[in-house]
């Protein structure tokens, strides 16, 4: 396969920011990144490599910034044509935008439709792997790892499921949530790119003898990722406590039935007791952050130094259409003032890792995706730090590298994606 090489400002990391960002980072000025065969070969000197490699095709990229592309950690793609629906917290907006809208995706061509469209605004805004929930249908299922086979993307997905507490259509049963998943993961885990997660939606749509079945089912593959929703908003804490009076706490209602594991992923987690979050820690899950969903729908303030602090695995994630927008430049911004809201101030090196890195990492898929890096598939996002008059005159100004990506995250949105790469191939512009 060709050989291409990519010119430009190259930020990688080496570890984990969160604790101390200046040792993790390695940016470089004029740095290249040398694509072959769908993978990163080399991260180094723009010029070294081009007199090492003067058979690779060459795209220099001048001022632009070269990250590895952007993984987005929790998102539900049924939900595209309903984001920014207005007015509604948790409970109703689920019962007034959500439900509805996923009951259109019984209709499996509707569905490959609404898929398509979130993979192609994805890479748009410069993400290259993306975590979703899909819909009650296997149909759904199937659509959305077609339209990511198609694009050659690493994709993560798992058929949502709900026995109670949803409208008619759009509720399974205990045992078909459990043959259809296992059948679901039986076509598609390890497929191409493809990645299954079990998931049960959430505790309230679930009964006892649903999350039993798909515990079941984790046990039997444990290779499976497991994902569902966690302490999000308070009404929705009151309820599970109705729901589940024996259980110790929300955690509680999943690791009762086999349902806490270092493979899962649980979104949200902001309203998170002592001993949720010791158990957390303890089995190695990941939780994730869904900052601008969380202002959105009214939920709460994640506490990302806390978490952070106690070595969780922490993701960054869109939840697309509870969220309000698709690009993760604008997600990190939102995690960054949900971080001042709480008194600490994400730097941008962490921000840009938890949007590429620590979600790699949070979906176990960490040095293979989200990672600028040898060995690393060529998911690459090239980023123009001056993309709006209004990031270029800020960015004119700017003292370092630092002081000029912040004005992009703040400020950026697809404008700023100047390419993006997927398996080693340019994919946007
Ligand atoms: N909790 C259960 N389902 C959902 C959902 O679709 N979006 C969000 N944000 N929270 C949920
Ligand atoms: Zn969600």
């Amino acid at each position: 396969m060709k050989k291409h090489l990519l010119l430009g400002q190259t930020l990688a990391f080496d570890g984990n920011p969160m604790d101390d960002w200046q040792g993790a980072v390695r940016h470089d000025s004029a740095g290249g990144v040398l694509v072959a065969d769908g993978v990163i070969v080399a991260v180094a000197g723009g010029a070294a490599l081009r007199a090492d490699h003067p058979d690779a095709a060459v795209l220099d990229y001048g001022d632009g910034l070269i990250t590895a592309g952007f993984v987005d950690a929790h998102m539900h793609y049924p939900q595209t044509p309903i984001v920014a629906s207005w007015g509604k917290q948790l409970i109703d907006w689920l019962n007034t935008y959500t439900f509805p809208q996923e009951m259109r995706l019984a209709d499996a061509g509707y569905a490959r439709q609404v898929a398509d469209t979130t993979l192609d605004l994805a890479l748009a805004h410069g993400t290259t792997t993306l975590c979703s929930f899909c819909t009650i249908h296997p149909g759904s299922v199937d659509a959305w790892f077609e339209g990511a086979a198609a694009r050659g993307m690493a994709v993560v997905g798992g058929k949502t499921c709900m026995d109670r507490n949803a409208p008619d259509g759009l509720r399974d049963t205990a045992q078909s949530a459990y043959d259809d998943s296992k059948a679901l993961l039986d076509r598609w885990h390890g497929q191409s790119r493809a990645t299954y997660a079990i998931t049960p939606r959430f505790s309230p749509t679930s009964t006892p003898e649903q999350l039993t079945a798909l515990g079941a089912l984790w046990a039997e593959r444990p290779d499976a990722l497991m994902q569902t929703h966690l302490s999000e908003q308070l009404p929705e804490i009151d309820w599970v406590r109705g729901l589940f009076p024996q259980a110790r706490d929300y955690l509680d209602t999943y690791e009762a039935y086999g349902l806490l594991g270092a493979r899962g992923l649980y979104g949200h987690a902001i309203h998170l007791a002592p001993r949720e979050i010791d158990r957390l820690a303890e089995v190695g899950a990941a939780v994730v952050h869904c900052p601008t969903s969380n202002t959105f729908i009214g939920s709460g303030l994640f506490d990302m130094a806390g978490l952070a602090a106690r070595g969780l695995r922490i993701g960054l994630a869109t939840d697309t259409g509870g969220g309000s927008n698709f690009s993760m430049l604008r997600t990190m911004a939102a995690a960054y003032e949900i971080g001042q809201l709480r008194g600490t101030a994400l730097h941008p090196a962490q921000l840009l890792w938890l949007a590429t890195e620590g979600s790699a990492r949070a979906l176990h898929m960490g040095g293979r995706i989200g990672h600028l890096g040898a060995g690393a598939a060529a998911d690459i996002t090239v980023l123009d730090l001056a993309s709006t008059p209004a990031i270029a005159q800020r960015v004119a100004r700017a003292a370092d590298i630092w002081d000029a990506v912040f004005p992009t995250i703040m400020m950026g949105d697809d404008r700023a994606i100047r390419d993006t790469w997927v398996a080693g191939r340019r994919v946007v512009r």
